[in-house]
């Protein structure tokens, strides 16, 4: 690591596989890696400190990068939104023509206010995620002359790995690394970030993945739970965590390789679960993360309940997304609002004094 310089995704260029002509970036990794207040051996990576508020960035400057220096003009993503938002935005910073493909009516606010802005052209499809993801594999295959940003292109985890490399620098390994699971193409590249560190012999072991997924959308939770090879594929997914909203994840054979090689584990936590833990996680830690991002907290509450992890244990949670990413899931959360005389504020201040007292 002392011979790395700059920050952020190509501070590691040296282990990012693939030739570029050219680099696409907006400065996105070199991410906070927070430490609780509660417990001073648990961390929060916050993803949500990317360019456009997620980890996807990570992936997506490798990917157009490598889109630009093969001679692409057009990209295209099936998304749930945050790949969506992210790769309209670095299509934008390269000239290419992008085209998304999001699941009508389910893409949260935020996201798809993030693709209109970078000017993406949005195709909506009736259904979930599933139904664009397979249009695009389609579409792929038979007119090549469209990129794919989805994360079955390998240079996207090439740039997520790093995810890895910057907690290893930072603390050394973690006992633990929760990851919140939908397509499942990050908790593979985290994986293997921690797998070539220990193979070039920086670190002497990886941590244990464990995968969290909604409990509407777990095929790969309740295979492992099963103890099963394959996962049962959900038709029709459905959580309030809607950037994991997947029924047949991409991804699922590296992702239960990951799991299962590092010793880890799955858990499924259910949209309550996820909703409490993101009003905790804001009003314990400060840190403010989208649905699908806190079900890795949520899965780590869940797994301490269990006696699957203890307190003692290094662990790092990844908080994928920013929590301004999906604004209406925040607002129907419970709060104190409360109309009020401008003249007299003070009376609900005092109020307060008087029945705590
Ligand atoms: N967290 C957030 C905030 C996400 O947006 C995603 C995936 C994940 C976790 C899961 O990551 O798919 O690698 O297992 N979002 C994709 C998208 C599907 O289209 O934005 P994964």
């Amino acid at each position: 690591f002392s011979k790395l310089r700059g920050r952020g995704v190509w501070r590691y260029s040296p282990a990012i596989a693939g030739n570029y002509k050219k680099i696409v970036s907006i400065s996105e990794g070199g991410t906070p890696l927070i430490r609780s207040r509660e417990n001073s051996e648990v961390y929060y990576k916050f993803e949500g400190a990317n360019p456009t508020g997620s980890f996807k960035d990570r992936g997506m400057t490798v990917a157009i990068s490598s889109a630009v220096s093969e001679g692409y003009k057009i990209v295209v993503a099936a998304s749930t939104g945050n790949t969506a938002a992210s790769a309209a935005a670095y299509s934008a910073r390269a000239g290419l023509k992008i085209y998304l493909v999001l699941p009508k009516d389910k893409v949260a606010i935020g996201k798809l206010a993030q693709s209109i802005l970078y000017g993406a052209t949005i195709l909506e499809v009736e259904g979930s995620f599933d139904v664009g993801m397979k249009a695009v594999m389609r579409l792929y295959k038979d007119v090549g002359i469209v990129y794919p940003l989805n994360s079955f292109n390998p240079w996207r985890l090439e740039g997520q790995k790093t995810i890895a490399y910057e907690i290893t620098e930072e603390i050394g390994v973690p006992d633990y690394v929760f990851v919140p699971v939908g397509n499942a193409g990050n908790i593979y590249a985290i994986w293997k970030g921690f797998t070539e560190l220990r193979d070039a012999g920086v670190i002497d072991r990886v941590p244990r993945m464990v995968g969290v997924q909604a409990e509407g959308a777990s095929p790969i939770a309740k295979a492992i739970l099963n103890n099963q090879d394959t996962p049962q594929f959900v038709e029709n997914p459905e959580t309030v965590a809607t950037a994991i909203r997947i029924g047949k994840p991409v991804n699922w054979k590296k992702a239960m390789k990951a799991i299962k090689e590092s010793q880890g584990t799955a858990i499924y936590v259910s949209d309550n679960e996820i909703m409490e833990a993101q009003r905790e996680l804001a009003r314990k830690e400060g840190i403010g993360a989208e649905p699908a991002s806190v079900a890795s907290f949520a899965g780590y509450k869940k797994a301490l309940e269990h006696g699957l992890v203890d307190r003692t244990s290094k662990t790092v949670m990844i908080l994928t997304g920013h929590a301004l990413k999906d604004p209406d899931s925040m607002i129907k959360s419970s709060a104190r609002r409360i109309i009020v005389n401008p003249d007299h504020l003070e009376n609900i201040i005092l109020g307060d004094l008087n029945v705590s007292g």
